[in-house]
């Protein structure tokens, strides 16, 4: 009876997550915690499988010894390349102790990582591991020439999660007490039969339910519900929440959009490397996912490089581009080099504590897309209110190999451009002087400055939703049939080359809202009056809201979009307050002038907004516009 209850619950809230029907209460629920992005360090990009316990203490004792632990960061996660082998008789995982000395318990004793987490624990710091949702792992698959790589039978090789998903998650997170888990997803993409590996009988085969590049010959909810298994898995060792789930699909699968439900963070492309353009590749893949974002929910373009290859000493420009990127979007800042190693310049970088500040900003929102050509961009990120008000970071970034011009405005920052807008710098830590209305810079090659701003904000009350995108949930995108996004850099990848048809682009999510832009990428604009704020997003779709206590009003002025593909069907604007209908606007077309749609908010906790299509429209999905969507 409790089963069927509970499955009846499970069956009704992952119907009510997709429904156009307002639920009336936030539906993120959040997976661990994380109430700003996690910061730490990692052994991958650093030492591949090439790992030892002695390394990962080496950067530990680093971390704490030059002030980066107390800069935040404190997870020293072990990645891919620490086991030994699954134990047949009972299913228990082996830790290669040859590597990790002191996992090695003695003579007829259980190897265990405890020793190890709580050498970390006692540094004052949290200790991460790395497993696969599938059989097998990445290394096994690409690192085939390691002598690292678990050894044994097939079953006894295959450390992966699938069929121990209970047994694995007790013994990270009970018995060794790790606080971080990285779960990659190389079992169910890099063992099928054509696999070098496979075909020579080494590994078992797993016909691939993630095809990369192919969206639609990938198994979303295949995927989705083996993450399911491990939420659930992780809640029942840590019923309180104390752990980060880090999902690593590479932006595979849609995961850029269910990722959030899922994990604490999730992978939205494929590895990082240590060369610029890779770097700006997978800046991109989250850029525009501002509302995926938000306390809790992380979108993560993968591992720092600082300090490695286009990153290094002699390259401090990018280095500091680098962060500069991660913090403006709220990424994880995951340091990926030894850093027994570095210079000091590298470390000042890491640890710059306004640039940190930034990305650990209370309120947790993801920077907006102020500015966007193929060589320059403009981000701009909403801070926690503090003593000066109204308080925005902004980065302008030069994607290009030469200096480039800039001008910043007033519009950019969502700011009164009569008043004077004040500069801090956030690398230099110095004042950076005030302006009104707009100020001309000039950027070197590759360069981004990090500056916060404070001003008066351009409107006389209240805020635009969009430019608080941590405060929504996408609870329905409207998207049917999933694309692929094109706006994302198609750098070449680290292990490529140019023998093939070409960098394709690779991640779902194309069509979902926007913040100040079309679903697709394009000016916000209905019968030609265009909005500069505003939220983009296709029919049939439904946004939650969360406004700020005293909210007196909601107010946009929308309509269907002049970019829309489909021209025919109408829509209904619909603006619900925690779970009651309090304004809507009845059918409107592709034809007809933005109208103002309001709702008294008093009382109001969650706004939820909804876009109903009146039948199907042949030519495509129906854009919309919410223009200068507000709250007063
Ligand atoms: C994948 C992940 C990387 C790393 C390796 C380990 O490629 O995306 O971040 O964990 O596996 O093999």
């Amino acid at each position: 009876m409790k089963l069927l209850a509970l499955s009846l619950l499970v069956a009704f809230s992952a119907q009510a997550q997709q429904t156009l029907e307002a639920t009336g209460r936030w539906q993120h629920r959040p997976v661990g915690t994380a109430l700003t992005p996690p910061m730490g360090w990692s052994s991958w990009n650093a030492f591949r499988v090439d790992i030892t316990e002695q390394k990962v203490l080496d950067s530990a004792k680093v971390i704490v010894d030059s002030g980066l632990a107390k800069a935040g960061y404190r997870s020293i996660n072990i990645d891919d390349g620490w086991w030994l082998k699954r134990r047949s008789s009972d299913g228990r995982l082996l830790v290669r102790t040859g590597l990790f000395p002191s996992a090695d318990a003695g003579a007829g004793k259980d190897s265990s990582l405890r020793p190890f987490t709580d050498r970390i624990h006692a540094m004052g710091l949290k200790a991460g591991l790395y497993t696969d949702i599938g059989r097998n792992a990445c290394s096994q698959a690409y690192d085939a020439d390691s002598p690292n790589l678990p050894e044994g039978t097939h079953a006894e090789r295959e450390v992966g999660l699938m069929g121990f998903m209970k047994q694995d998650v007790a013994l990270f997170f009970g018995e060794w007490n790790f606080d971080y888990l990285k779960v990659d997803g190389c079992g169910l993409s890099s063992y099928g039969r054509e696999r070098p590996h496979v075909a020579s009988g080494q590994y078992r085969e797993f016909k691939p339910t993630i095809v990369e590049g192919s969206i639609n010959q990938s198994d979303i909810e295949g995927t989705k519900k083996l993450y399911a298994g491990l939420r659930q898995a992780l809640h029942e060792v840590r019923p309180r929440g104390d752990y980060v789930l880090s999902v690593c699909l590479w932006g595979t699968v849609n995961v850029r959009s269910w990722g959030q439900d899922y994990g604490t963070m999730w992978r939205s492309s494929r590895d990082i490397w240590k060369g610029f353009a890779q770097m700006v590749h997978n800046f991109d893949t989250v850029a525009t996912r501002e509302f995926y974002a938000g306390p809790g929910r992380w979108n993560d373009p993968d591992m720092l490089e600082i300090g490695n290859g286009d990153f290094g000493d002699a390259h401090l420009t990018e280095a500091r581009t680098h962060l500069g990127l991660w913090a403006i979007v709220a990424a994880p800042l995951m340091i990926g080099t030894d850093l027994s190693k570095v210079s000091p310049a590298i470390i000042d970088i890491l640890k710059a504590p306004e640039v940190v500040a930034i990305n650990q900003d209370p309120a947790g929102h993801q920077g907006v897309l102020a500015y966007a050509d193929s060589d320059r961009q403009i981000l701009v990120k909403t801070l926690a209110d503090g003593p000066e008000g109204n308080r925005k970071a902004v980065l302008l970034f030069n994607r290009t190999s030469a200096p480039a011009k800039f001008t910043l405005t007033a519009e950019h920052l969502k700011m009164d451009a009569a008043a004077p807008i004040a500069l801090r710098d956030a690398w230099k830590r110095a004042d950076a002087g005030t302006f009104v209305g707009k100020r001309e810079f000039e950027l070197q090659a590759r360069e981004a400055l990090l500056f916060t701003a404070s001003g008066k904000h351009a409107l006389s009350r209240g805020y635009y939703v969009s430019e608080r995108p941590g405060s929504v949930y996408v609870a329905r995108d409207g998207i049917r049939a999933l694309e692929q996004d094109p706006v994302v850099y198609r750098a070449l990848a680290s292990w490529s080359a140019t023998d093939n048809g070409g960098t394709r682009p690779a991640y779902a999510g194309w069509g979902g809202p926007r913040a100040d832009s079309t679903p697709y990428d394009q000016a916000l604009s209905v019968q030609r009056r265009a909005f500069r704020h505003g939220i983009g997003v296709l029919a049939d779709s439904r946004l939650q809201v969360q406004v700020a206590p005293g909210s007196q009003r909601f107010m946009a002025s929308v309509g269907v979009d002049d970019s829309t593909r489909g021209k025919h069907a109408a829509v209904s604007f619909e603006v619900w307050g925690d779970g009651r209908r309090l304004a809507s606007t009845g059918p409107m077309a592709f034809d007809q002038p933005a109208r103002e749609l309001g709702a008294d908010l008093r009382g109001v906790a969650l706004v939820e907004l909804v876009v109903r299509q009146h039948g199907a429209d042949p030519a495509g999905p129906v854009v919309v516009t919410w223009g200068e969507a507000r709250i007063e």
